[in-house]
């Protein structure tokens, strides 16, 4: 059974052959990958809105590179953590792109937790249903998430965009909204190829309205990569890349081996009772 609703009336699914039937009749078909597209046309802003397909390659090639696999490891482990003392718990990986780290969440947590993910990137969605079985992926927008209120224990945030209504409204009274952003030393060693003054500060993160911030984590390693594929790949899956020139990409890629900081920022909020 979908755990998602139908975003034109907010009414459950039937599955009837390849094609989910919503109480008013409206009909999503079920991709042969196994995922929903639940993104209505009029919401779309671009043809193809999310990650573009060359983003998604470059990412989904770093991270399988194991570059961030602390990262991935320490989420699950707290998400693990966290609903320990649950027997039945649904997640949600909001901006999930192609699933890296969802699915190493499904790998860690008990088998009758059902793992979401939702992302508005068709092709980020479609090679994530294709790989990893035993998730529920839909093309859907982080703003207008097709699930109903109050489902969600455990909603992660990696590098997503989110509205905070739509967390407070998805998420139980008492679950926890686990979000990833870059720490002040992110990338240093290659942002300090393109900025003259690399800028440090750290921000704060406010709770958002209805949470509270139970923990914060702060997870900095050095990273060794001594091939240029994967120093390309990484330039590539973040913004960096509209800033680094030609001859500013051809002299990062001439190194033979680099070390670059991962700095990263997690924080662990609780919905509060209400
Ligand atoms: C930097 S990527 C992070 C993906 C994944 N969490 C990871 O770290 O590998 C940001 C993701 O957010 C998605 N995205 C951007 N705008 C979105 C929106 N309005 N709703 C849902 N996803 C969105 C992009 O398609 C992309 O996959
Ligand atoms: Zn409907």
């Amino acid at each position: 059974m979908t755990p998602f609703i139908c975003p034109l009336c907010q009414t459950d699914f039937q599955k009837n052959n390849n094609t989910q039937v919503c109480a008013n009749n409206h009909h999503f078909d079920i991709a042969k990958e196994g995922y929903l597209n639940l993104l209505p046309v009029n919401a779309k802003n671009s043809k193809n809105p999310g990650d573009n397909k060359e983003m998604m390659t470059a990412r989904r090639a770093f991270l399988n590179s194991g570059g961030y696999f602390q990262l991935a490891k320490k989420v699950s482990e707290l998400v693990s953590s966290y609903l320990a003392s649950k027997e039945q718990a649904e997640i949600l990986d909001l901006g999930c792109g192609e699933g890296y780290y969802t699915a190493l969440l499904a790998e860690q947590l008990p088998t009758q937790f059902v793992v979401n993910g939702l992302d508005i990137s068709k092709v980020a969605i479609r090679y994530a249903a294709k790989r990893y079985k035993n998730i529920n992926f839909c093309v859907a927008s982080a703003y207008d998430v097709p699930l109903p209120d109050n489902s969600i224990d455990a909603l992660i945030r990696i590098y997503a965009p989110s509205l905070d209504n739509e967390l407070a409204r998805l998420i139980k009274a008492s679950g926890y909204l686990i979000t990833v952003t870059p720490a002040p030393r992110h990338l240093f060693q290659l942002r300090e190829n393109i900025y003259q003054q690399v800028n440090e500060h750290a921000q704060k993160n406010l709770a958002p309205a209805g949470f509270d911030k139970i923990e914060q984590i702060n997870l900095n390693y050095l990273l060794t990569i001594d091939d240029a594929a994967s120093v390309e790949n990484l330039v590539k899956m973040t913004p960096l890349y509209w800033k680094y020139s030609e001859q500013k990409m051809q002299s990062l890629l001439a190194q033979r081996q680099w070390n670059i900081e991962c700095d990263f920022n997690i924080e662990i909020y609780q919905r509060q009772e209400n």
